[in-house]
């Protein structure tokens, strides 16, 4: 029955909000996100599979990211197609295995989202633990640039490399030693690597974002106010509306601060 048929005959006429098979502007893509299992990493995962790419999503703990897997199938409608790997960005046997495997299985990255980060609560430097020090180094820092030397092979030109840095990166959050050294070596780490990939035409982005309401903030301020921090999916619009300009456009730095300013 045609919908005039049925208007006519008085029957409901349904109308799909959306094609059933979704948005595809990033289909036949292949994503990686680092960290994907939960948080910021989550939502741009999210984000990108629902514009159809392909998402592998990755962190150290098995049962948080296969749950996160299982949701994401469940959530995203249309074509794609996601994989979850274990790995520890603080490793380099780890990253070397992770992307051994995407190398057999995908052969290539087009976007990649280095996001795996941990935080630290404010502590004056004398409390400071070394432990807490190399912990913040080795994840936010070594692992941005062990993940992106160990990708960078099955990148070519029209590719992206979205970092998720922080505001840290460039303000200093008070006696956070551990988290804004990492945060601001990792601005330096994205800016040299911009300079050498634009004339292979891949695109580096910073995310310098404001504080979001994740677990992190367990680790470092239990008490700070949820309501005044940005959502994820405000995040990961963001990220998706840069990924998806024109590959001849690069929106170098992803600035977003809370409206009603900083916490
Ligand atoms: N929340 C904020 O206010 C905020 C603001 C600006 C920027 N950021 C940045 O956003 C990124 C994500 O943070 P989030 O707030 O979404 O935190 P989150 O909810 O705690 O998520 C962190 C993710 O990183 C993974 N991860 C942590 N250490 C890892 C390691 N060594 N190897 C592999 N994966 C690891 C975690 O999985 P496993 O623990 O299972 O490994 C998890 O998937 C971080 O880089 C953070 O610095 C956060």
């Amino acid at each position: 029955m045609t919908a005039n048929k049925a208007q006519s005959s008085g029957k409901a006429k349904v109308v799909p909000l959306r094609p059933p098979t979704g948005p595809t502007r990033l289909s036949g893509k292949f994503a990686v996100v680092t960290g994907g299992s939960k948080g910021i990493g989550y939502a741009i995962a999210h984000a990108l599979a629902s514009e159809g790419a392909n998402v592998v999503i990755t962190g150290r703990d098995l049962s948080t990211l296969t749950k996160a897997a299982a949701q994401l199938r469940k959530d995203v409608v249309g074509p794609a197609k996601i994989l979850a790997m274990t790995c520890d960005v603080r490793a380099p046997e780890s990253v070397g295995r992770l992307f051994a495997v995407i190398k057999r299985r995908l052969a290539q990255i087009d976007i990649l989202v280095n996001n795996a980060g941990i935080g630290q609560p404010p502590l004056p430097l004398l409390e400071t633990s070394l432990e807490m020090w190399r912990g913040n180094i080795e994840t936010n820092l070594t692992g941005l640039f062990l993940c992106t030397r160990a990708a960078l092979p099955l990148m070519k030109a029209g590719a992206t490399i979205v970092n998720n840095l922080s505001v840290s990166a460039r303000h200093v959050f008070p006696q956070s030693y551990a988290y804004t050294s990492a945060k601001m070596g990792a601005l330096g780490f994205t800016q040299t690597l911009r300079q050498e990939l634009a004339p292979r035409g891949i695109r580096v982005m910073a995310l310098l974002a404001g504080a979001t309401s994740t677990d992190m903030w367990q680790q470092i301020m239990p008490e700070a106010p949820r309501d005044r921090m940005l959502n994820v999916e405000s995040i990961a619009q963001a990220v998706l509306y840069a990924v998806l300009l024109p590959a001849n456009v690069n929106p170098t730095e992803i600035c977003l601060d809370p409206a009603s300013g900083a916490l």
